[in-house]
């Protein structure tokens, strides 16, 4: 059983002065109700992750730093764009990689996925890969085949030692800040055709939901999702509901042992 983990997408919110206060509201949270199993990261935008690493490492608050995306080359004319070693310099672990936004907005198609991906886990940093259908993919009954595609596009070349450190986020954009979240029914087929995919192609990774996690659905689709924890956007955003969900998990974690 991997360890669960649930992650804050913090998006493009917070400057710098929030995204140190919200870092220290879960410093006390966390302090006041610790958890015991769970793995805690957060993905402030770039330009705020220098302080919440540092105010993480002063305050001993134990979150793992996360990015939200990353150039694939290793340096160069890429203006606007951030590499790999800039993070990894800053203290950075994990980086979410194909979020939907991404490839809907930004161009990021599969083959910039699969680069990306190999970028990351190749250099020992965990990649949490995204993926998931729309919602006329989903009402054409064709989502276990687009996101097994989608898997195989992203995860197919990894070289062996890049494999151990990839993360699975199953995201359907149906439910991404809709407040729609998935039935958990839905998520536990897909999930299990999503570990069927990795199995194929030799993998094996946590698997995370992400869309319209709340602390109102996060224990019952930790229970009955077969979820290995949450990517969790709109509600990483105030520390009290983030930390709830993270609590879900980590209670479920702790009765299933
Ligand atoms: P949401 O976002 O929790 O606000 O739906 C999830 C995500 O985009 O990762």
């Amino acid at each position: 059983m991997p360890t669960p983990a649930v992650y804050g997408n913090w998006k493009m919110n917070l400057d710098v002065v929030e995204a140190i206060h919200l870092t220290q509201q879960l410093g006390v949270l966390r302090r006041r109700s610790p958890l015991e199993h769970v793995e805690v990261g957060v993905a402030p935008p770039f330009v705020d992750l220098r302080s919440v690493g540092s105010v993480n490492e002063a305050d001993r608050i134990g979150l793992v730093l996360c990015a939200q995306h990353v150039n694939e080359h290793e340096s160069g004319a890429f203006t606007g764009e951030v590499s790999l070693a800039m993070l990894e310099r800053l203290g950075v672990r994990a980086v979410i990689v194909g979020h939907s936004e991404r490839r809907r907005l930004y161009g990021m198609d599969d083959a910039l996925v699969a680069s990306t991906v190999a970028r990351v886990a190749g250099a020992g940093l965990r990649a949490i890969v995204c993926v998931g259908e729309d919602a006329e993919v989903r009402a054409s009954g064709g989502e276990e085949a687009f996101v097994a595609e989608q898997l195989r596009a992203a995860l197919g070349g990894l070289t062996e030692g890049a494999r151990g450190n990839v993360t699975v986020a199953y995201e359907p954009l149906w439910a991404i800040g809709t407040g729609v979240v998935a039935e958990t029914a839905q998520v536990a087929a897909q999930n299990h055709s999503i570990r069927v995919t990795l199995d194929e192609l030799g993998l094996e990774a946590p698997v995370l939901y992400g869309g319209s996690v709340s602390p109102e659905n996060a224990a019952e689709l930790a229970r009955e999702g077969a979820v290995d924890g949450f990517l969790v956007g709109g509600a990483s955003l105030r520390a009290e509901a983030f930390h709830a969900v993270c609590r879900a998990v980590d209670d479920c974690y702790a009765s299933t042992r």
